[in-house]
């Protein structure tokens, strides 16, 4: 459940339109945000699964044979491309997958897309569950990599646009807490079945269906967002469903906003044209350089080779996965801290306590790493300990800033007539991004060792300024009012907004309207 009290009243605070947060909105949005449960289960089984022996022996037995010789070499133990493909090719297909709901997300609908989503997902499990053989278990990385595209593309565009502006961080945060809920049932789903043998495995990836069918049943009863019908012409069910979201009557000015950013949307022809209009550029590369370093805070490397990092620092197989259920826990308790603080404080102040919380982590767990962990010896306990409660307080940062705003921020600034297609940037950099950190980390590590960690503290670092000087405040502002209410704002980004284009003139005069209004 978001951190937010069901409002009584239908205040208009902050130029806001009235609303109430009603039983419907919060339903959907926690319905929709079951798509943040398939992707996180995923996120967090196949770095578990990856270091199970029967896995291993079945799909990748040179990676077996090499874990378990004998003088092996600590950083390296594990790199192996094709076993790194096993994770990563899902966020391939998760690319390919969300470019093509951004066009069908417009079409069809967002109700339809989170559908598809749950579809693929269940299909991904089932072919990953039963594989006989690598290209069966790839197949079935790929099916999930469309249910994570499909998923992501819709989920966090849909809570945006049903939530009331003053809820909208709170709600559309339920997605990534639902994330770290899914990547913390893997991590005690694969601690439980690693003592399955020989088929634990085949439990850990089908347990990915169940998600997916609570999402299946679940968006049965969900509404489309009255954007969306607005946007394909169904203008009353729009109006009906948006009196019966906000719980009042008084939806006249949302409607208009909505009605007029949908008349300028409809105008644009070709939303990817149109992304690459001067004017969209603030919004764009904001968007993609979010999700460029949310990546690059190298969460995914706890994410999806905790197992591996801590055995690599000598921990036994167990214990591996016991640590990082205690990381995942800390996942999930700490992004609620973002449900509660984001539209309150607002976005800014939680990403910049968090890059710092993150920067000094990263430093001293590179630096103790890099002077204890020599090629073939094991840390000694205490060290141990001391790297996994590091790595704890470097996942808290995460959790509530970089992690939930990296989703929230791009689905709340674009105008309507290119939103689909600028989260579609959003989604496909976080995927790529995603794609290679999997990819490479197991080389990295082996080539890099403790320099990872500084590599990545070197990233938290560019992130900070960035959050101070670059990232503007949207906490409180109507979805359809960014432009005007923020971008044309900010000292640095109102330069794109210098001569008006025409795209950006509904935006603008709708603003006016509803100032005038108000
Ligand atoms: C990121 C994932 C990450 C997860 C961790 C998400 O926001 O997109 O890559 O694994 O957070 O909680």
């Amino acid at each position: 459940m978001p951190a937010v009290v069901i409002s009584e009243s239908g205040g208009t605070a902050n130029g806001d339109f009235p609303a109430k947060l009603t039983k419907q909105v919060v339903v959907c949005s926690i319905i929709a945000a079951f798509g943040g449960l398939m992707f996180g289960y995923d996120i967090g089984i196949s770095g578990g699964v990856t270091s199970m022996d029967d896995f291993l022996i079945k799909f990748f037995p040179v990676v077996y044979a090499k874990k378990h010789h004998a003088k092996e070499n600590n950083y390296c133990k594990y790199d192996n491309q094709l076993l790194q493909l096993f994770t990563s090719s899902l966020y391939l297909a998760a690319i390919a997958a969300s470019f093509v709901a951004s066009i069908f997300c417009k079409k069809f609908g967002r109700k339809l897309t989170i559908q598809f989503a749950s579809v693929f997902f269940v299909i991904g499990a089932i072919l990953s569950t039963g594989a006989v053989n690598l290209l069966m278990l790839i197949a079935g990385r790929i099916c999930l990599g469309a249910g994570v595209g499909f998923g992501n593309q819709a989920i966090p565009l849909f809570i945006s646009e049903i939530a009331p502006t003053r809820y909208r961080g709170s709600l559309n945060i339920c997605f990534q807490l639902l994330i770290t809920v899914g990547i913390l049932c893997a991590n005690f789903v694969n601690y439980g079945t690693s003592r399955l043998h020989p088929y634990g495995w085949r439990v850990s990836l089908g347990g990915a269906a169940v998600p997916a069918l609570i999402l299946l049943i679940g968006s049965t009863v969900i509404t489309e967002t009255p954007t969306s019908l607005v946007e394909r012409g169904k203008k009353d069910k729009g109006l009906s469903v948006l009196r019966k979201i906000r719980g009042v009557e008084d939806v006249e000015k949302e409607f208009q906003s909505i009605v007029q950013a949908t008349e300028t949307a409809n105008q644009t022809k070709h939303s990817y044209k149109s992304l690459f209009k001067r004017s969209r550029r603030p919004q764009l590369v904001v968007s993609i350089v979010l999700q460029v370093f949310q990546q690059f805070t190298g969460i995914n490397v706890i994410m999806f080779y905790a197992p591996v990092l801590f055995q690599t620092m000598g921990f036994a197989s167990d214990a591996s996965l016991l640590s990082a259920a205690v990381t995942g826990s800390i996942n999930v308790v700490s992004t609620l801290v973002a449900n509660f603080m984001v539209d309150r404080v607002g976005r800014k102040v939680l990403l910049i306590e968090a890059a710092f919380q993150m920067l000094i982590a990263q430093s001293v767990i590179g630096g103790i790493i890099s002077t204890q962990l020599k090629t073939t010896n094991t840390m000694s306990p205490t060290y141990a300990t001391i790297v996994v409660v590091l790595i704890c307080f470097f996942v808290s940062g995460f959790a509530w800033s970089w992690g939930p705003l990296g989703w929230l921020i791009p689905s709340e600034i674009f105008p309507l007539e290119v939103r689909n297609a600028g989260f579609f940037f959003a989604v496909g950099t976080n995927m790529l991004f995603t794609f290679l950190i999997a990819q490479a980390f197991l080389t990295m590590l082996c080539h890099m060792r403790a320099g990872i960690f500084f590599f990545f503290a070197a990233w938290v670092l560019v992130m900070l300024f960035f959050a101070i000087f670059l990232l503007p405040e949207t906490k409180g502002i109507p979805i359809d009012e960014m432009t005007e209410r923020v971008w044309k704002k900010h000292w640095f980004w109102k330069r794109y907004f210098d001569e008006e284009e025409d795209n950006g003139k509904g935006d603008a005069k709708q603003a006016q309207t509803t100032a005038q209004e108000n």
